[in-house]
């Protein structure tokens, strides 16, 4: 029997959505799909696709900018590449950006703009990995696979006090939520894990009273539910430095630049910086400087910003130049940097450079 191991907790937990699932822009209330009215793939797809790296909350606002410039995947075939990394500037992981372009290219020229539904044709689609066709077989097409994220790692480990650290634990976990979707309803299933590992199954401090799968959970019996999932020690990041330099024009048109094609934050926008080096002797003083600024006001440091990517922590110092003539070639003056394709990173530097403070006094 399909549950054996966990006998009524799809029931339980299938109750427990009923009452309590989050309101997602994405999502389908459970009294619909209780109805068999399922949710639109290309919502599902492209909040899935926000979603592997980044918040509920954060994700919410951009789904909503997305459909509201591409109500629909055809729309999106027709955007170009600049227009969607621009709208998904500040989420991060700009290779998503890209992968969603193209993907949603392939589904209009290949799939005539319908999603396929059979796993394997949607794990070929660019940006597409095992968890997201997984999610969008469950929650679009009401497969019954398993879908694991690390919430669901999270819940799995501790219903069974796994000892084996992630990542090795991992086909058994997916071997533990194979017998526990049910044929009813597996996308609400799955997404009723994913609510309560945001909500409850948490981290730190899990709310156990409050959870419907309490009485199945062996790791709340110990009275340290957070002891679990086990892991192997993780590798610390190593530290880079740089220069970052901020040219703003007497209108206050700042001087951008595109990144390369290729590499870190591929085709994206900049303002001029050093190369990031682990040399903690790296080029991070005004010598570094993309051009001599005007006689009126040369570069003056305005202090560093910090920021983490996956392989490793950055500080980069900001230098502000106040330009009386836009002499400079390369690039574009913008006076928009808000709808610019800029990256995080360069929007701290931006940021920290027009601090109050930071102003020349001419
Ligand atoms: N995280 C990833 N996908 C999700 C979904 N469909 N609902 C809630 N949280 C999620």
């Amino acid at each position: 029997m399909k549950t054996a191991r966990f006998p009524n907790l799809s029931t339980e937990l299938l109750g427990w959505y009923d009452q309590n699932a989050r309101t997602l822009p994405w999502r389908i209330s459970p009294a619909e799909s209780q109805k068999g009215v399922v949710g639109e793939p290309y919502h599902i797809w492209l909040s899935e696709v926000m979603l592997q790296q980044t918040t509920v909350v954060t994700v919410v606002d951009y789904f909503e900018k997305f459909l509201k410039i591409w109500p629909d995947i055809e729309k999106m075939a027709q955007a170009n590449e600049d227009e969607v990394l621009k709208a998904w500037a500040g989420l991060g992981y700009y290779s998503r950006a890209r992968n969603l372009k193209k993907c949603a290219d392939i589904v209009v020229r290949d799939h005539g703009g319908r999603f396929p539904q059979n796993l394997e044709e949607l794990r070929q689609l660019p940006g597409i990995g095992d968890y997201t066709a997984a999610a969008i077989a469950a929650i679009a097409f009401r497969q019954t696979v398993p879908v694991v994220d690390g919430n669901i790692e999270r819940i799995i480990s501790r219903l069974d006090c796994i000892d084996i650290p992630l990542p090795k634990s991992k086909p058994l976990i997916r071997d533990i939520m194979k017998g526990l979707v049910p044929s009813r309803q597996p996308g609400d299933f799955v997404q009723a894990m994913m609510d309560i590992g945001a909500t409850i199954c948490t981290p730190r401090n899990p709310d156990c009273h409050i959870c419907p799968l309490r009485n199945w959970c062996k790791a709340a019996d110990t009275g340290e539910p957070s002891n679990w999932p086990k892991k192997l020690p993780k590798k610390v990041k190593p530290e880079r430095v740089g220069a970052a330099f901020v040219a703003i024009a007497d209108d206050g048109a700042i001087l951008l630049e595109k990144r390369a094609k290729k590499g870190l934050l591929a085709g994206m926008s900049q303002v001029p910086t050093t190369g990031w080096t682990a040399r903690l002797d790296g080029e991070t003083g005004v010598r570094a400087a993309p051009f001599v600024a005007d006689f009126v006001a040369d570069w003056r440091e305005c202090g560093t910003i910090r920021h983490t990517f996956t392989h490793f922590h950055l500080t980069l110092h900001v230098f502000r130049a106040d330009m009386v003539a836009r002499s400079q070639t390369n690039g574009w003056w913008s006076r928009d940097v808000e709808n610019e394709a800029l990256p995080t990173v360069f929007r701290k530097v931006i940021e920290k450079a027009l601090e109050e403070g930071n102003m020349h006094e001419m």
